[in-house]
């Protein structure tokens, strides 16, 4: 297999970029000599070789011992290649993991297609873990990505886009043409030798909800590809640019909206079930941000794409705008909401959404740092959803929604409150779980999220590969070794749970599965950015000048 590398890719006229700076400047937190990254060289990759000592703009930006000297990539087949290729012993359980992650391979007519959710045959009820989740996949992908694998990735993105164009009805309802798939099925029969796809878009769902977050992530993960691979021609395939504008249509639409968030029904992302995380979510905010980001990286300036390409950079302004100004929470903004006045009527108003300060909860003044902040969960009339949601947060990060202030914030927060949101095993999806009466008006009584449990303050593993990877943007890696040697200490002996219980997450969750892939896989990730942070590039977007004055600036490519 081979891989682009930085001198010979193809570039095309045809994309654009809206700023000089799109991706991250390694160069602004590597402070060691430079590492051979011939590999994977992207595109559009900073220059490694202008390699500064200037740390990142977090504190440290010291990436002591980390680095060892990569020779040429080769896909080894059943062996890591990432570990294979540096001079420090990898850890034992990377082995291990490699080959559950091998073992949880989809294959639809003999080629490689995805990984099933988990691979837990002592489980009596498999329910829809033998399916190939489209968010599951993520950091499946990064890890093939990342060993010089992306085959896989590319039947992937070819396969959801085609399923996407099937007709998806609940009862009679017809939904959006650009919807994806939250899971799809392989069903191999046996005696015809035939295999077909089953796609699920909400239509047998649990609650019957449209995975909003699907399109957003085939998006993400479009980019990935083409950042990893060089390889701009699948993004520029009639296929990919028409899945793309239809993802883009239906979070584009105009309708009754004041806000530039998305509307979205409970339980349309991760958490797939009532947990109160209706309305205008922190995970969808910052998915649809990233999103919108990469796809103008990707969308030609043709005929078709340019109504979105402006439709996007109008809308990214506003959004950012919205999200810095009203999501985020930090010890000074409390004590300005601590003081709101409320009723108040016309564009002078401090208190906009009309939030009443008694509408704080208790754990909140405690929780708060002098030094840190966060995006909090929700922002409606009337209504903040103060809980803490590591995902939309660790996005925010790695999509430049959040300023380098606010992201350097986070981490401190982490820091800070590392017993609440890390504990004994990262990392807690949301914080702090809900309980008592709330409980049951919000979850609806549900027995599988009681408090501390599964999405109710459970702690996931997957969740590790998005906290390295925004460590490693703001420059504090020391806080990922950190979590990756308490996730180490436990995930194999344990089976590779899908999620932790407790308010430390000390156990194994009440219904976990084991052998769970993207445990496994966020494991590799983690480990693998931790060992060549130049993997960061794929999933890590700079910050847009021009986003501060929506002015659309044209470049030849996006490699600019
Ligand atoms: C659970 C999780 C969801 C995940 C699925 C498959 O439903 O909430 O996020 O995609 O399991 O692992």
């Amino acid at each position: 297999m081979e891989l682009a590398v930085g001198g010979g890719m193809r570039r095309s006229a045809s994309h654009t970029s809206l700023s000089e700076s799109d991706d991250f400047d390694l160069s602004r937190l590597l402070n060691k000599p430079r590492i051979n990254v011939d590999r994977q060289r992207s595109f559009d990759d900073c220059s490694l070789s202008d390699v500064s000592h200037s740390g990142g703009y977090g504190r440290g930006g010291a990436f002591d011992g980390m680095y060892s000297p990569g020779g040429g990539l080769r896909s080894l087949v059943g062996t890591p290649a990432s570990s294979a290729l540096h001079s420090f012993e990898p850890h034992p359980i990377v082995g291990d993991a490699w080959e559950a992650l091998r073992r949880s391979l989809v294959f639809f007519r003999g080629q490689p297609l995805g990984t099933i959710a988990a691979f837990d045959h002592a489980s009596e009820e498999v329910l829809n873990y033998d399916q190939v989740f489209v968010r599951d996949f993520v950091p499946s992908a990064l890890a093939f990505l990342m060993n010089g694998e992306p085959d896989i990735v590319k039947n992937f993105l070819l396969k959801t886009v085609l399923l996407q164009g099937w007709e998806k009805k609940v009862d009679r309802f017809k939904l959006g043409e650009g919807a994806m798939p939250a899971s799809f099925k392989v069903l191999h029969d046996a005696k015809k030798g035939v295999d077909t796809l089953h796609a699920d878009f909400g239509e047998s769902a649990i609650g019957r909800v449209a995975p909003v977050d699907s399109g957003f992530w085939w998006i993400i993960l479009l980019r990935a590809y083409t950042k990893s691979t060089g390889d701009m021609t699948l993004a520029e395939t009639p296929e990919c640019q028409k899945g793309m504008r239809l993802i883009l249509s239906l979070c584009l639409s105009e309708g009754f909206d004041t806000f530039p968030t998305l509307l979205c029904a409970d339980g349309c992302c991760m958490i797939d079930r009532r947990m109160g995380v209706y309305g205008y979510p922190i995970e969808i905010q910052a998915l649809f941000f990233m999103a919108l980001k990469c796809a103008l990286q990707m969308l030609k300036h043709d005929n078709e794409g340019k109504e979105f390409v402006e439709k996007i950079a109008t809308r990214l302004h506003a959004l950012s705008y919205h999200m810095r100004s009203y999501f985020w929470l930090d010890f000074q903004q409390l004590n300005d909401i601590y003081r709101y006045k409320t009723e108040e009527y016309s564009h002078t108003a401090v208190n906009k959404f009309n939030v009443i300060p008694d509408s704080i909860p208790d754990w909140l003044f405690d929780f708060m740092p002098c030094q840190g902040g966060f995006f909090i969960g929700n922002v409606s009339p009337a209504r903040m959803d103060f809980r803490w949601f590591a995902l939309g947060n660790m996005i925010a990060i790695l999509s430049s929604l959040a300023t380098p202030e606010q992201s350097t914030a986070i981490m401190d927060l982490i820091e800070e409150r590392w017993e609440e949101l890390i504990g004994e095993m990262p990392l807690k999806i949301c914080y702090p779980a809900i309980e008592n009466h709330e409980w049951r008006i919000v979850t609806g009584c549900d027995p599988k999220n009681t408090r501390w449990s599964y999405h109710n303050g459970g702690s996931w593993p997957v969740l590790l590969w998005l906290l390295t990877a925004a460590c490693i943007k703001t420059g504090r890696p020391q806080i990922a070794r950190r979590a990756i040697d308490l996730a180490e200490s436990r995930l194999l002996k344990d089976g590779w749970p899908e999620y932790y219980d407790g308010k430390l997450g000390r156990y194994v969750g009440k219904q976990a599965r084991k052998f769970q892939t993207w445990s496994i896989a966020g494991y590799l990730v983690a480990k693998m950015m931790l060992e060549d942070p130049s993997h960061l590039g794929m999933i890590s977007l700079e910050e847009d000048r021009a986003m501060l004055k929506p002015v659309l600036k044209r470049s030849a490519s996006w490699t600019n």
